[in-house]
């Protein structure tokens, strides 16, 4: 069990690139953390500074409070799964799990005891005679897994363990990575590049993007209320929709651009005052899109005529990609709202549930 901080940690690699800019992030005792960010936003950076298979150019890595800059990697307690698990081909499950506990002498006994165990949790106790290449993808992980969980590490770490696996797959290991960090109760940091996956797997996520924290918050809050527009449009699918425009006090205040003009919620005046005559820019998520919705003060509903250009159904819901003038957006509807390709359509906006960002420096006002 341990608590992992990074506090004011850097990277910077030769010819100046710096991967990994003034990171803090303090991931409590048994906590689930997932890094998400872009490519190259320095989540892997971060993962092998705390591995130990990286120097931090700066700052300090506490693991259980302790400083562990100097801490070689075999000596830190740490297990990392990696997109590319590499099992030995020619060793069967068991002697895969087994090698790293083997080539630090530990008793047979011992060994097949902690081989044993990890496949009654992995449900690949059937499978310890087989060799790798008889295994199907999501059971090649469940080994790369198994190999980490034998160790007893005081940390997991997990770069994108679930990215060479189709998608139905994923979505099965992501469920079975969550039990397993309920059943050990090991404090685990998990990177991926996919939103979903970090919305539904971790207590808090950090949002990284060009080596720089963004936010650290749970999944619900970080959706809710993103610090800035790049949180915004990164956390949500399909995306935050956003315009640019202006905030204008004429008879009830407006956002205005040249094709829409919306009537601002009530909650918003305060914080948008100073923002009246300059421009902002306006978020809106799909699904606070409505179709064929009447203008409605009382329910914060403003409307603007739209054109459809597509229409995606889903099933349970449909998405609509509109347009109004040169902008464009997408909306998330009920099934039972149709409207034909090229036909106009009054899309209701719930403006209580608009965000609003400054312009130069994304950050959100409300
Ligand atoms: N050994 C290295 N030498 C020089 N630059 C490096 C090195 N390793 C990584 N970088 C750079 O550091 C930045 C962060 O890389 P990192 O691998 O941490 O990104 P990432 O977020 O894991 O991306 P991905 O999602 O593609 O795996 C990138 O700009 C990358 O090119
Ligand atoms: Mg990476």
């Amino acid at each position: 069990m341990a608590s992992v901080d990074l506090i004011d940690v850097s990277k910077v690699f030769d010819k100046g690139v710096i991967a990994v800019d003034s990171v803090n992030i303090s991931v409590v005792d048994k906590e689930f953390v997932v890094l998400v960010g872009p490519s190259g936003c320095g989540k892997s950076t971060i993962l092998r500074m705390i591995a130990g298979l990286e120097d931090a150019s700066s700052g300090e890595i506490r693991i259980d409070g302790k400083i562990v800059n100097e801490v070689p990697p075999k000596d830190r307690n740490i297990a990392m799964v990696f997109q590319n698990y590499a099992l030995y081909p020619h060793m069967t499950v068991y002697q895969n799990m087994a090698f790293g506990l083997k080539l630090r002498k530990y008793p047979k006994k011992e060994i097949e005891q902690r081989v044993d165990e990890a496949a009654e949790i992995l449900d690949i106790a059937n499978l310890l005679g087989r060799k790798p290449k008889a295994l199907s993808g999501g059971q090649r992980q469940r080994v790369a897994v198994g190999r980490a969980i034998v160790r007893k590490p005081k940390v997991f770490l997990f770069d994108e363990p679930l990215s060479n696996l189709d998608a139905k797959f994923r979505v099965q290991m992501r469920t079975e990575i969550s039990r397993l960090h309920t059943k050990l109760g090991t404090t685990m940091i998990y990177v991926t590049h996919d939103q979903v996956e970090a919305m539904t797997m971790g207590n808090r996520i950090v949002v990284l993007r060009g080596g720089k924290v963004q936010q650290i918050d749970s999944p619900l809050n970080l959706y809710n209320n993103p610090s800035n527009q790049f949180v915004a449009g990164f956390i949500g699918s399909p995306a935050m929709n956003f315009f640019k425009g202006e905030i204008i006090d004429q008879d009830g205040m407006w956002f205005r651009n040249d094709s829409l003009k919306l009537l601002v919620s009530q909650e918003h005046f305060s914080c948008l005052k100073d923002s009246i005559s300059s421009k902002v820019i306006l978020g809106i998520r799909p699904e606070d899109l409505l179709a064929n919705e009447t203008v409605n003060k009382e329910h914060n509903i403003s409307q603007a005529t739209c054109k459809v250009e597509i229409v995606e159904p889903m099933g349970n819901e449909i998405f609509l990609y509109l347009s109004a003038g040169q902008h464009s957006m997408t909306a998330r509807v009920k099934p039972d709202v149709q409207p034909a390709v090229n036909s106009d359509c009054k899309i209701g906006f719930r403006m209580d549930k608009a965000h609003y960002f400054n312009v130069k420096t994304r950050e959100n006002i409300c």
